[in-house]
């Protein structure tokens, strides 16, 4: 048997041709797919805008500026994410803070946001990013509610969740990124996530002025409206320090054959799942899926004894198992910015026993029997 990633890209004919009709035409970057993309896309979550970046790092480097994040500020974010979650905060020379994580659904947990932002003065703080960790998406009504009181932004980071959605308390399916309650969510379309684009990310909005500020800072701060005519065609004005984060158009045509099959992806993520599920029921501690929550299953995560014993086990079998994630903030760079005894006990146990198996829509029910079978026969 081939070995088994434990996340895989799902490239068929149709996006192959979809990227080499892109390379024979006349635009390379900047061409008409990037708006095809950011329009589907949008309509995909449900959002009113959306900004098309070269990576969610970049896209979540471009967030924290649109919403003025500046040196000496504070945001709170999850330890148990991809460090980009918390970098873009340090971009900004401003202070991550960690609160911990909900020992059962592993997202950051709001009462420790909350407790967080009640032991410091008014205006200590300027955001939240949540993360919608591994798939399951947060409760953004929730986080919302807590934003308002205490006047913070929220940055969701759905990089795992595209067509993931909570039902709200109007009975209101919230698609991941759908900006009915975050500010700015932010998606990546790296081979490993359920859309790939080789790099690629997504940011959307339901407000006019922040996609304008974001599509301002993607392409260097340049604008080209409200010049006066007498300048002349060529001349356009930098008002802004910006970036080059753009998406090309032939990895905006990939990603938008990859979206067209993003829900038939996000179903068999969803069948896998609940095949684990029933084999590991009672045995295996895994997480726990709210009511009225639609995980997108970018991973499927168990929690186990012997942790490094039964890593060591899979890749044997050629069951090429990961862990997700090393706590952000026991990372050298993090520690050595004074994140030395941060106290996140959930974070850290939840650290000392996850693992990842695999979950990819190519994943056939024979490969993801083997890979059952070769977790209970470790701890046989
Ligand atoms: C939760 C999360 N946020 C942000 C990122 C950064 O995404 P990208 O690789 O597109 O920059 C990742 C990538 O792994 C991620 O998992």
């Amino acid at each position: 048997m081939n070995k088994i990633p434990y996340g895989r890209q799902n490239i068929d004919q149709n996006d192959i041709d979809a990227v080499v009709s892109v390379l024979q035409s006349d635009f390379l970057t900047q061409g008409p797919k990037v708006r095809e993309f950011e329009s589907k896309f949008a309509e995909y979550v449900g959002a009113e805008y959306a900004v098309a970046v070269n990576n969610a790092t970049s896209g979540l480097h471009l967030s924290v500026l649109a919403l003025n994040l500046s040196k000496g500020d504070r945001v709170i974010t999850t330890p148990i994410t991809f460090a980009a979650s918390a970098n873009c905060i340090r971009y900004a020379g401003a202070e991550v803070w960690f609160a911990d994580i909900d020992p059962n659904t592993y997202l950051l947990d709001i009462n420790s946001v909350k407790e967080l932002i009640e032991s410091k003065p008014k205006g200590f703080f300027k955001g939240i990013i949540p993360v919608d960790f591994a798939g399951l998406p947060v409760n953004m009504e929730d986080f919302r509610a807590l934003a308002d009181a205490h006047d913070l932004w929220i940055i969701e980071d759905a990089c795992h969740a595209p067509g993931g959605y909570f039902i709200d308390s109007k009975s209101v399916n919230n698609f991941c990124g759908n900006g009915n309650y975050a500010d700015i969510g932010v998606f990546s379309f790296h081979p490993v996530k359920h859309i790939a684009c080789g790099e690629g990310g997504m940011l959307t909005t339901n407000s006019k002025e922040l996609y304008e500020k974001l599509m301002l800072l993607r392409t260097h701060g340049i604008a080209k409206e409200n010049i006066d005519e007498n300048h002349g065609d060529w001349y356009y004005e930098m008002i802004e320090l910006g970036f080059n984060y753009r998406l090309t158009d032939f990895q905006s045509a990939l990603g938008i054959t990859q979206l067209e099959k993003n829900n038939i992806g996000v179903k068999r993520r969803n069948e896998i799942s609940a095949f684990y599920k029933k084999a590991f029921e009672g045995k295996i501690k895994f997480q726990d899926l709210p009511a009225g929550t639609y995980n997108a299953h970018h991973l499927f995560i168990i929690e186990v004894e012997n942790r490094k014993g039964l890593y060591n086990f899979l890749h044997s079998k050629g069951i090429l198992a990961q862990i997700h994630y090393v706590p952000v903030h026991t990372m050298p760079y993090y520690k050595s910015i004074g994140y030395l005894d941060a106290n996140l006990i959930h974070a850290e146990k939840y650290y000392s026993r996850c693992i990842s198996l695999p979950i990819y829509p190519t994943l056939s029910n024979e490969e993801q029997s083997y890979v059952i079978n070769s977790v209970k026969k470790y701890y046989e």
